[in-house]
């Protein structure tokens, strides 16, 4: 591999930042605050819920597809080494005190603020949902943007009214301001080369072809993949998790690609899941929906499905469905430098257990697009509607032949088990004879549910017998 770069760059509010040594492991949110003095970013959870520590960050300039654009992000989860290759802007860049930005000036005159200790945080919000939409937006587009945002004082809707008091000349361009062709070719430039930073105690590599990453692995095997690092940032503020050596796959052009086959759609390992909602709209539109209950505007920013899958948590809101959509995963080994399919449903072997192998990666992961004869039946149960961890996630998959007679199925749970399940001895059952009552009985031993703050055992079973009940019963063939 060429010579490596030693330092971090992105544009921060207008002005190139090259950044080098353990600042590149500093959260973002401190980077502002503490090195930059942009107060204006406030920190209350440090976990990617509550939306205070709000920024813009331009998706990677790099890229000539989708064109750069601005998305807000949590910066109190990512690193500063993340920030490589983008561009960034906080509140303090959107209005000054003599002149407000015109969401602000909303906000002000709706009395949207009490505290104020949110408020930065919706306007960034604001500001990226006029950006967006270019322009005024509905009652239900503005409360589905503020999901990721929290305010403890002042309540919802005047904070609703300010967004609703705004007109089309809201959309102020922010692209054409900080995404000129000047800065885009700096950091183009930069983003050529591959990085490693390191501090005393960590360090970072972002190799930017497949033939670098697999010598990058070689030398560390053991290193932590780090993606979005929704998770990984949760891990490192709450736990105290800080992996010595980090690899990032941010610098791999090919690795943003989202690629629609005959019948099924490839996913890559940096396709975040608002990419992902986007390009699923049309042509599988269970799954677009879905992902509206997923998280936040702000973590599906930059979170990817490569991440979830390889989290291996077993309340992951992706696997039920990638289960019920017969997904495969890539899976890229140092050792051979060859890329592996391993079907999904052989993936997970016990608790965050992953048959993955020291040196391996994912690569991508593809699953099926239903046809018109297929149902997908997709659901979260949770304690809140919004930015809720699932307590019992649902993915079934139903084939019907010419005849509209049931000739396959798949049934799919998480938060059931150690690892997200697949119902494959009530399958079968249910194929054989579409014996309602004897595939519900058999479920209920296939799962092993535990109790905890999000339900108990019993009712997630009873969640089970409910919404199998529900889809099972419209799959008897007539
Ligand atoms: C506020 C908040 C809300 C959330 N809401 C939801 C939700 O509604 N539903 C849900 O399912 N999850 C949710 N999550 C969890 C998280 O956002 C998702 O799991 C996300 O998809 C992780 O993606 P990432 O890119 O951030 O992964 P990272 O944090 O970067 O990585 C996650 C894990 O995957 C590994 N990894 C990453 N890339 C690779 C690769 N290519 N090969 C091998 N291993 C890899 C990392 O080493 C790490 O162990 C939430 C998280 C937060 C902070
Ligand atoms: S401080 Fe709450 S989301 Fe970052
Ligand atoms: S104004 Fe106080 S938290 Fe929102």
């Amino acid at each position: 591999m060429s010579q490596m770069r030693g330092q971090v760059a992105f544009f921060l509010n207008g002005k190139l930042h090259q950044v080098s040594g353990s600042t590149c492991f500093l959260t973002l949110s401190d980077y502002l605050r503490r090195e930059n003095a942009l107060t204006g970013t406030k920190v209350v959870c440090a976990e990617g819920d509550c939306g205070a520590c709000s920024v813009l960050k331009s998706s990677p300039v790099f890229l000539a597809t989708p064109k750069p654009h601005f998305e807000m992000v949590n910066s109190c989860i990512a690193l500063v080494a993340q920030m490589d290759g983008c561009v960034l802007l906080t509140v303090e860049a959107l209005g000054e005190l003599n002149n407000l930005h015109p969401v602000q000036k909303a906000m002000y005159e709706s009395h949207a603020s009490q505290c104020g200790f949110c408020t930065p945080g919706f306007v960034v919000a604001m500001v990226d949902m006029f950006e967006s939409h270019k322009g005024a937006c509905s009652e239900q587009e503005i409360k589905n943007h503020l999901t990721g945002n929290l305010c403890r004082c002042t309540g919802y809707q005047s904070i609703i009214e300010a967004a609703k008091s705004q007109s089309s000349d809201l959309y102020l361009h922010l692209r054409k301001k900080y995404l000129g062709k000047t800065v885009v070719e700096t950091l183009t430039k930069f983003c050529r080369k591959a990085l490693m930073v390191e501090s005393q105690e960590a360090v970072l590599l972002a190799p930017c072809s497949k033939s670098e990453l697999i010598s990058v692995i070689k030398k560390h095997p053991k290193a932590v993949m780090i993606a979005a690092g929704t998770d990984l940032g949760v891990q490192r503020n709450k736990h105290g998790r800080r992996p010595p050596v980090l690899i990032s796959l941010h610098l791999i052009k090919e690795l943003y690609e989202t690629k629609f086959l005959k019948d099924k759609v490839v996913v890559s390992a940096r396709v975040t899941f608002s990419e992902l909602r986007k390009s699923l709209l049309k042509k599988c539109p269970t799954v677009a929906n879905f992902l509206d209950v997923f998280a936040s505007p702000q973590i599906k920013n930059v979170a990817t499905l490569v991440g979830n899958v390889a989290n291996g948590s077993p309340i992951a809101d992706a696997p039920p469905f990638l289960f019920a959509l017969n997904a495969r995963i890539k899976v890229l080994s140092s050792k051979t430098e060859k890329l592996i399919e391993i079907p999904i449903v052989d993936f997970y072997l016990d608790y965050r257990k992953l048959k993955l192998k020291t040196g391996e990666l994912i690569w991508s992961v593809s699953f099926d697009l239903p046809s018109k004869n297929e149902t997908l039946y997709l659901q979260k149960i949770t304690q809140r509607k919004d930015l809720d961890i699932s307590c019992v996630n649902v993915g079934f998959w139903s084939k019907k032949s010419s005849k509209a007679k049931l000739s396959d199925l798949r049934l799919a749970l998480g938060g059931v088990a150690a690892t997200p399940v697949r119902l494959q001895k009530t399958e079968k059952a249910f194929l054989k004879n579409q014996n309602l009552e004897e595939a519900l009985k058999i479920a209920q031993s296939e799962i092993s549910p535990l109790s905890d703050l999000r339900g108990s055992s019993a009712y997630r079973r009873l969640v089970v017998h409910n919404y199998l009940k529900d889809f099972l019963s419209k799959q008897v063939s007539l």
